[in-house]
């Protein structure tokens, strides 16, 4: 599976702890930055991040900031993108079974990193599950259009 990962200033030892989890599952990993601690801005890398994902390079993606929350936030403003926040293995799970999440996020100042790494496993190998979870995804992309 291919995966785009990108992080801002405050996680990039959590995205490099996370590209080691995903090498388990011989993941083809497009690692948009950032690199080093010099400030950047997370909307920037969502944006990065998320247009692989909607332009079907990448089948999903991982995004990680401090908390996750703001570049959760700037992820779900883009059409198509379906970005969970999690911090526990059963919302990775739920995020994959019920909502296919196509976009991970994870904060890099808040979680460890034995737990960030079972929340991607969980993330990766749960399907979604379809049905009338499908109906809900659609009066989503619905309001995407309004
Ligand atoms: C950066 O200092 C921090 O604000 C950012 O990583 C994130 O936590 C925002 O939601």
């Amino acid at each position: 599976m291919k995966i785009t990962i990108g992080s801002d200033h405050a996680a990039t030892a959590l995205k490099d702890e996370v590209k080691k989890v995903l090498a388990e599952f011989d993941a083809e990993i497009n690692d948009v930055g950032t690199f080093g601690t010099d400030r950047v801005d997370y909307p920037d890398i969502a944006e990065k991040v998320c247009a692989d994902v909607t332009s079907g390079k990448s089948e999903r993606g991982i995004v990680i900031c401090g908390t996750g929350i703001g570049i959760s936030i700037a992820a779900n403003k883009i059409n198509g993108i379906r970005c969970a926040l999690c911090g526990d293995v059963y919302s990775a799970k739920m995020s994959r079974e019920h909502n296919n999440a196509n976009v991970l996020a994870m904060g890099g100042r808040v979680l460890g990193y034995g737990l960030a790494g079972e929340i991607v496993r969980a993330w990766m190998t749960t399907e979604f599950a379809g049905g009338r979870h499908q109906i809900r995804l659609d009066k989503i992309a619905a309001l995407e259009k309004k």
